[in-house]
């Protein structure tokens, strides 16, 4: 019996130390201590030994059982240390490397103005609108105050499209303004958006292209007046072209949208053939406004009587090229990688009024 116990201890020993897994480990566990394995099978033994032997018998097996037990916890333990082991070195970083190199790709101008354009209005609690491209003849005219037949239809060079089934005239929207009407006719007032998208022209010279981007702005509760707007716009091209106390004028226009309707300038210089934003004495014409014309608003099922406020369009790559100096129009839309990579913007840089709108 003695010989058996220390059989089974050699043996034992030796299979755990030369286990090979975890899995190995588990095996010899459950063939030496399991139900029906070796170790417990002595122990179950005992009753049927003559008392005399069954003491002295019992204590070396559960010697044994301890024994056994405790190199397969102490191998158990050696493999988790490995695997940890291991597992660290593959996930491992060299905090020593240098950063990436810097990202190929950059923001387009238009996507950076935007983003800067909406991060200002953002600020003054302004939410962004959408609407189609592909636009009705009542969204993009007649409900703007355009009546059929009116020069202004004319003087917007639209793109039609072929004639759809309902009867409706479709075509390329000239400007955002009808996405006014589309927010002034699904939005309950006040109304406080921007409206950046594409416009499309048949057009095309040093400053027109057939597509363009436009940023529309609308307004609308009970109060807003023209003062609102001219603070508004004002804080607006202050903040955006990083010129604290840039003057403003406005000048008499017309849009059949708004009544009265204005043209905003900023002060510039063009001393020397440069065109400089400031306060120099000379003007530059940057954006169309005016208050929102009671037939728009009618048009929309508001009330005259009680609502009012302002509405403006603007060119953003008209924006961008005053700001970054970029002095052809068609090169926006040449797709030259020289261009993209000169004029372009780091792509991580989200612009902000409070942490800085360019890098
Ligand atoms: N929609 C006009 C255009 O494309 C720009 C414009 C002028 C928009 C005055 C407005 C506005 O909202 O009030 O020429």
């Amino acid at each position: 019996m003695t010989e058996t116990i220390d059989s089974i201890r050699t043996e034992m020993l030796a299979a755990v130390s030369g286990a090979a897994d975890a899995g190995a480990l588990e095996a010899l566990r459950v063939s030496a201590l399991g139900k029906s394995g070796r170790i417990t099978a002595l122990l179950k033994n005992l009753g049927t030994m003559p008392v005399e032997e069954r003491k002295g018998f019992g204590q070396q097996v559960n010697v044994l059982k301890d024994e056994v037990t405790a190199a397969i916890d102490a191998r158990k333990t050696a493999f988790a240390g490995a695997a940890l082991n291991a597992r660290l070195a593959s996930e491992s970083m060299d905090v020593s490397l240098p950063i990436r190199p810097e990202a190929k790709g950059t923001l387009h101008p238009i996507s950076q103005t935007m983003d800067e354009v909406a991060a200002i209005f953002g600020q003054m609690g302004f939410e962004i609108a959408d609407g189609p491209d592909v636009e009705d003849d009542f969204h993009n005219f007649t409900a703007l105050n355009f009546p059929p037949g009116h020069p202004a239809r004319e003087m917007h060079d639209t793109f039609f499209l072929p004639p759809g089934d309902d009867g409706n005239r479709y075509l390329l929207r000239t400007h955002t303004s009808p996405v006014q009407i589309r927010t002034m006719m699904s939005v309950k007032p006040p109304i406080r958006v921007i409206i950046p998208g594409r416009t499309y022209r048949c057009d095309y010279d040093m400053t027109h292209t057939p597509m363009f981007h436009q940023v529309e702005l609308l307004v609308i509760d009970t109060e807003t007046n023209m003062s609102h707007l001219r603070g508004c716009l004002q804080e607006f091209v202050r903040t955006y072209f990083g010129v604290d106390d840039l003057t403003t004028r406005f000048r008499p226009s017309f849009f059949p949208f708004t009544e009265p309707s204005a043209e905003m300038d900023i002060g510039c210089s063009r001393k020397g053939g440069e065109l400089k934003i400031g306060n120099y004495g000379d003007w530059l014409e940057i954006l169309g406004c005016g208050m929102v014309h009671p037939n728009v608003l009618k048009a929309c099922g508001l009330d005259p009587e009680v609502y009012q406020g302002f509405a403006a369009g603007m060119g953003i790559e008209r924006i961008a090229m005053l700001k970054y100096g970029i002095p052809d129009l068609r090169t926006f839309f040449e797709s030259d990688l020289r261009w993209l990579r000169h004029y372009g913007f780091a792509s991580l840089d989200v612009p902000t009024v409070t942490g800085g709108l360019t890098r």
